[in-house]
Parts: C-alpha cells; structure tokens; sequence
C-alpha cells in the first residue's frame, strides 16, 4: 500500500479531521493521490447531519463498490466521520467490500490498521468514544495552510431537537488551554496567518483542568481567547466557529472589544426567527436575546458581520413563524446564510413531531430564505466599493486558475487579478476594491503580492453536501 486519497462530506469539523488523517498517512509513508482511481487505500469522511449527505453517500459508496470489483488489486476502503458512528457494525454487514469502519474518535489508528488490513487482516469496527482520556490529533510538522482550523473541544451537550450530532459525536470534551496555545504557536510558525478554533458549541469551552473541581463559571472561553492572543503575538487573525448563542457572556463581547486579533465576523447559527420554533427544537434563547447578543457585538465592533445557518420547514412552522425568520435575517443584517430543509435524523427527539410540512413548502421557503440572503449580502457589498480593505490572500487554486482570492477579517470574499504568471504564496495586503458580484468582491492591489511560499496546503478534497 502506498497512497491514499481523501474525500471529505459536511462540516469544518470533517475537513479538520481529514486534513489530521491526510498527515498520519503521510507520516506513515503513504502519499497522497488526486483520485480513488489512483489509490491504494480509499477514505470516504462522512456527514450525517443531513439525509440528502447521506443519500449522497451512498451513491459514492456504490461508485467504490464497482470500482473495487473492476481493480485487479483492490483499495482497502475506510469510512470515518458521523456515519461510521451512526451506523456502525451493520455498516459492514449491509455493505461487506468496506473494510475499515472508524468514529471521529478513533481515526489516530487509521494508518496501523489500514496497513494492517493491506497485509490481509479482517475488516475493522472502532467507534468508541474516548470519554476518559480525550485525545485531539495535533498537525503534523509540515508547512500550515495561510488559514488553519484548531480543535478546542470536540463532542456537543446541548440537545437541539434536530441534531443528530450529539450522539454521532458524543459528548463534549475540551482541551486544554496550554495545548491549544502551543499547537497556535507551531502553526504560526509554520506559516498560518489565521486560526480558526473549532467547537459545535465553541463558545460553550471549558477549562478542562479548572472545571474538574466544578469551579468553572463559564468564561473560560473568553480567558482563552485572551490566552490565544497573549501567547501568540505573531499571529495576525483569530476566529471561532460555531457559537452558540446561549453561551455568549459579556465576557466574550469584551474580548471582541479588546482583542484586535479577533475577527470582525462571527458566525452565529440562529435556526429560526420565531420564538415558538426555536423552543420546539431546544435552542434555549429568545428571538430577542439573539438580537440583543447582535446588538451588544456590534456595539464593541461595529463594523462586525454575521453569518448564520437557518433550518427551514421544522416542524409546525407556520406561515407566520418563517415570516418571522425573514425578518430577523433583516434585522440581525445576516451576510452569509447556510439555510437547509428541516430533514428529520435517526434518535433524534424532533422526530416524535412528524415532518407535516410538505416538500413543496420547504422549497418555496427556501428560496425566499435565499433570496433575501442575496439581497443583503449584495447590499453590504456594495458599500465596500472604492474601500480599502486588509486581505488574506491565499495562493491560487491547484486547478491553475488565473485569479488569486482572499478573505477580509469581516469574511467578505474578495478576487485579485493574477498580475503575471508567477506563482503568488499567502499573505496579508491592502486591497483598493473596485467592484461588488453578488457574493463576492473584486479588486486591485495596493501592496506588493506576497511571494511564493512553501508548496503546502494540504490537497484534502472536500465536498460540500448542501440541500
Ligand atoms: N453546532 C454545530 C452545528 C452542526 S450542524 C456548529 O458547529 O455549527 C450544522 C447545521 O446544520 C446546523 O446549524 C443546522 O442549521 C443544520 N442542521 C442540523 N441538523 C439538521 C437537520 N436535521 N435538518 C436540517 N438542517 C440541520
Ligand atoms: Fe447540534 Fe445543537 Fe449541538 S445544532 S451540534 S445539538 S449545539
């Protein structure tokens, strides 16, 4: 066995986890391919958060399944992620040409055991949790990506009625603020501009070594933000996703206020805008305090954007009660919205709610969800023509296209003309923006393009399952 390919489904989670996976196989003498055509052992990260990710799953399952068959010498093939969890054990009774089963916890023994079943070792089961001694796989000592994603917790134990990660991921365990310090530190030493920390509920951290004695009064999220900033000084910008609005203390406000490394962004999932809805799916805030939480960031930074994701057509949504997520989407001035049909999970406590609103209207509603999402992302474009704005520039795409892209600290996408055909690396430079798409922004820049760097970012192929 000597090289591996990766094909990620769902969340930032996933493509962290993938990209943790790709440098254990790389450690482990494997090299990575641009194709399941090409490679010897075959990883297919799953999602479970939607049906459609999974129909979408198994529709690839079955595209591997021919191509083992037509191989004179087949790829051993690995599912990890949600699905493996969910479906576990019956997996590979359902489906016998997978060979290797892994939950989120267990992916530190995807290289011995993949070696283990190329030399003709039985297909593998691990889904265990690892309650007890929490594990967070740290990046490997190649070259970090201009952006990079560090775990800070993994797990979740909020209830939203429907959720189906909590029991795919299980329940929440935090890392400890030195180690997530310390792998910030290398990463930035390693080349990564920005770092995204990453939790379901990121805001909701706890100190794993002063909440043991029960003493945790919920701010550690916000100490560590401050420890990130303080302990990393070369470090240019820092983010978090996703928090949940029931976490957001004044203290995490205040971080935003002092913290200039932090941000002007912030991706706040909101579901719904109706305050009935949002208590059938166990969100735990008010319209209302949703609001207040926007109003109080904004105050701090206001220049501040916000993103979120909406779930259209929960159960016993009213014509009223999605008016009511419309207006909030204006009121809160969303620029980027995820929206999803409500889609109904296995073990999932919605479930006892039916699915009564039909196909058709979930549809309908998401297109206006979308619609207005357009609408006041172009509108907050718009007012960004003839700024001058700091982008991350992020060196062009493999696929060889002429236009090189970066992101500001408020997220807006922003597009450079490639000025030659040399090849640009990662860096942060002012831009003169000159035009307004619908989702994005063009412009010219004002600051030298920054050098080519280290060939490096990690070619973790993801694809993205939305409805
Ligand atoms: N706390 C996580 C959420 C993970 S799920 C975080 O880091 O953001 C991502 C999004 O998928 C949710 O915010 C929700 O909008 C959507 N989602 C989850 N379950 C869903 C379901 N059953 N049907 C439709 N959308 C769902
Ligand atoms: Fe899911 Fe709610 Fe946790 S959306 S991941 S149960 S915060």
């Amino acid at each position: 066995m000597q090289s591996f390919f990766i094909h990620t489904f769902g969340c930032q989670m996933n493509v962290h986890d993938s990209q943790r996976m790709h440098e254990l196989l790389c450690t482990s003498g494997l090299r990575p391919v641009d194709s399941a055509e090409a490679a010897d052992l075959i990883v297919i990260n799953t999602c479970s958060v939607r049906d459609k990710a999974e129909q979408k799953l198994d529709s690839e399952l079955g595209k591997l399944k021919r191509l083992k068959e037509r191989r004179a010498d087949p790829p051993v093939l690995a599912v990890t992620g949600c699905v493996a969890t969910q479906r576990g054990e019956a997996m590979l009774k359902r489906l016998p040409f997978i060979d290797l089963v892994l939950g989120p916890d267990n992916l530190g023994e995807l290289p011995a055991l993949a070696h283990a079943i190329a030399g003709g070792a039985p297909p593998v089961v691990r889904t265990r949790f690892d309650l007890d001694d929490p594990r967070f796989l740290a990046p490997s000592s190649e070259a970090a990506a201009p952006s990079a994603f560090v775990s800070i917790s993994k797990g979740c134990d909020e209830r939203c009625s429907f959720c189906i990660v909590p029991s795919t991921r299980g329940p929440e365990r935090h890392r400890a603020p030195a180690e997530i310090v310390d792998e910030v530190t290398q990463l930035v030493q390693r080349g990564a501009l920005e770092v995204v920390l990453l939790g379901q509920t990121v805001n909701g951290y706890r100190n794993p070594i002063s909440s043991a004695d029960g003493a945790s009064n919920g701010s550690d999220f916000a100490d560590l933000l401050r420890a990130v900033a303080a302990g990393v000084p070369a470090l240019k910008r820092l983010r978090y996703t996703s928090p949940h609005p029931r976490f957001y203390g004044p203290d995490v406000v205040q971080a935003h206020r002092e913290l200039d490394v932090l941000c002007r962004h912030v991706h706040m999932p909101v579901q719904s805008g109706s305050d009935p809805v949002l208590k059938r799916m166990i969100r735990r805030y008010t319209r209302g305090e949703f609001l207040e939480i926007v109003r109080s960031l904004r105050q701090a930074r206001p220049d501040l954007t916000v993103s979120t994701d909406i779930i259209v057509g929960f159960p016993g949504e009213t014509d009223e009660d999605f008016e009511q997520t419309l207006s909030i989407m204006r009121e809160a001035r969303f620029t980027g919205v995820y929206a999803f049909k409500y889609s109904p999970r296995p073990g999932t406590p919605a479930l006892r709610l039916g699915d009564d609103i039909p196909e058709s209207v979930k549809s309908a509603r998401l297109a206006r969800v979308f619609e207005l999402s357009d609408q006041l992302m172009t509108e907050h474009l718009q007012t960004l023509v003839d700024t001058v704005q700091e982008v991350l520039v992020e060196e062009p795409s493999h696929r060889g296209g002429r236009q090189l892209s970066g992101h500001t600290k408020r997220n807006e996408i922003v597009h450079l003309d490639r000025v030659d055909g040399v090849d640009r690396g990662a860096g942060i430079i002012r831009v003169k923006i000159t035009r307004a798409f619908k989702h994005s922004l063009e412009g010219q820049p004002l600051d030298p393009l920054p050098p080519a760097g280290p060939a490096t970012r990690t070619p973790v192929r993801l694809n993205v399952v939305q409805d």
